[in-house]
């Protein structure tokens, strides 16, 4: 059902938060807990749509789970059959709006010996496919999607196939391209390798060295040795999604007289650009070392965020992949920076579960923004000013949530409709939110 979200503004943020576990170790965690023999819990395990998608994907083909509500988070136990073990689906397997499941799971299911068809929602049904699908058939694979001008699109259809393993020289900055490409190496007998143009965030790889797979990281190019099984950890710990995190890092960097403390944010090097520029920014951002693991796996600690004055700044194409799903808060952090800022290069964020360039211009714009699009960069020009509008999601979650925080700090009264899609990877969104704020 259509949900509306009303937000006004708010005199500052207070208190202490727990980031959302993070969305794309939570989706990997349970793809490699299925194909390892033997179980595997997984703690604080992030329940939302998109991971949802993923456990009913995999139920289908034989895992059994189990949800535990726990106080520490929520935790997932499965039980896994090993690289061969998923029986065939008896329907087409539904990934709803989740392109991270879809592209990872489209690598695994190349890899069986059953055919499978993933279907997918209207949003992720015009999202582009050929980006995985040529490795995949350099690989052997036999995938197809429907074919409309050059690119292909969902559903996709898998049959039976025998993998060889490649060499790719990966000309897209994508992480789920990499991945997909890895874990179909899995099932083909020998190296596959990836080499990037710059290193998009490395989960997959981090557990596959956490499922003891045979993986070497050079640089820029990542191997793995297909044919041989996953040996499970036992037990793998999800830390707070940066990417959820960030929203609440914006508002309280802008919101003056705010000071939060934010619990386990995953600092995973590959995905901290955001920080980075947050910081470049001016904004003032402690990580704290009390209580932090910086030697894990998947690293995380604890992130204090006080209001500070932000400066603009100016965000280069290479910059652009470091930070690709905070670039749409960086934006409204933007519109309240001095000076102008311009992010280059962010033809990405078209392909996103909406096109982030042309919702959130729009969004922002009605509010009454300085923000200029070009091609595919952006020019924000921070005025310092916003008021309430009526706003769309566009299906996209992040857009929501970009424009709850806006209208944290614009006069009068911001209406955002169709925010359901919130759920998708934070559902508890707007009750985190009310904790450390006075709306009600
Ligand atoms: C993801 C990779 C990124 C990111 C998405 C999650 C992942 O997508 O935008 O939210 O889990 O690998 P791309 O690989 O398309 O850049």
């Amino acid at each position: 059902m259509a949900k509306q979200i009303k937000i006004k503004r708010i005199s500052k943020l207070k208190g202490q938060i727990t980031a959302p576990a993070d969305k794309s170790i939570s989706q990997r965690a349970v793809m490699f807990s299925a194909l390892a023999k033997g179980s595997t819990q997984i703690n604080n395990f992030l329940d939302c749509a998109d991971c949802r998608n993923a456990i009913n994907a995999f139920k289908a083909m034989g895992i059994k789970f189990k949800k535990n509500r726990e106080a520490s988070g929520d935790v997932l136990y499965v039980q896994g059959k090993g690289l061969l073990g998923l029986i065939a689906p008896k329907k087409p397997l539904y990934m709803g709006n989740s392109g991270t499941t879809m592209r990872l799971l489209a690598g695994i299911l190349t890899g069986m010996n059953f055919k499978t068809e993933l279907t997918a929602d209207p949003s992720l049904s015009r999202r582009p496919m050929k980006r995985i699908i040529e490795p995949l058939r350099k690989m052997g694979a036999n995938i197809s999607g429907i074919k409309i001008n050059q690119q292909e699109y969902p559903p996709l259809k898998i049959n039976k196939s025998c993998l060889k393993p490649i060499e790719y020289k990966m000309l897209i900055k994508s992480a789920q391209v990499k991945s997909c490409i890895l874990l179909a190496g899995l099932f083909a007998k020998g190296k596959t390798t990836v080499k990037e143009l710059l290193k998009t965030r490395d989960h997959t790889e981090r557990m596959l060295q956490l499922f003891k797979a045979d993986i070497k990281v050079q640089g820029l190019s990542v191997s793995v040795t297909g044919a041989q099984e996953l040996v499970s950890p036992g037990k793998v710990f999800i830390p707070g999604d940066i990417s959820s995190a960030a929203f609440f890092i914006v508002a309280a960097s802008l919101i003056s007289g705010s000071k939060i403390m934010i619990k386990q944010v995953g600092l995973n090097p590959s995905r901290i650009g955001f920080l980075e520029i947050m910081r470049r920014m001016r904004a003032d951002i402690k990580i704290l070392e009390k209580g932090a693991k910086l030697n894990l796996s998947e690293p995380y600690a604890d992130i204090q965020v006080k209001a500070s004055k932000l400066k603009a700044v100016t965000i280069s194409p290479k910059e652009v992949a470091y930070c690709i799903d905070e670039l749409p808060i960086i934006c409204v952090a933007a519109c309240f920076a001095q000076g102008i800022t311009k992010i280059a290069g962010a033809s990405e964020l078209r392909v996103k579960e909406a096109d982030r360039i042309y919702s959130m211009v729009t969004n922002l714009r009605k509010m009454g923004a300085d923000i200029k699009n070009i091609k595919d960069d952006l020019i924000i020009n921070g005025n310092n000013k916003l008021s309430g509008a009526v706003l769309d999601s566009y299906g996209d979650h992040r857009t929501v949530m970009c424009m709850v925080v806006a209208g944290l700090l614009a006069e009068g009264v911001t209406v955002i409709n169709n925010s359901e899609c919130i759920d998708k990877s934070f559902p508890s969104f707007m009750k985190t939110l009310k904790s450390i704020t006075e709306l009600t």
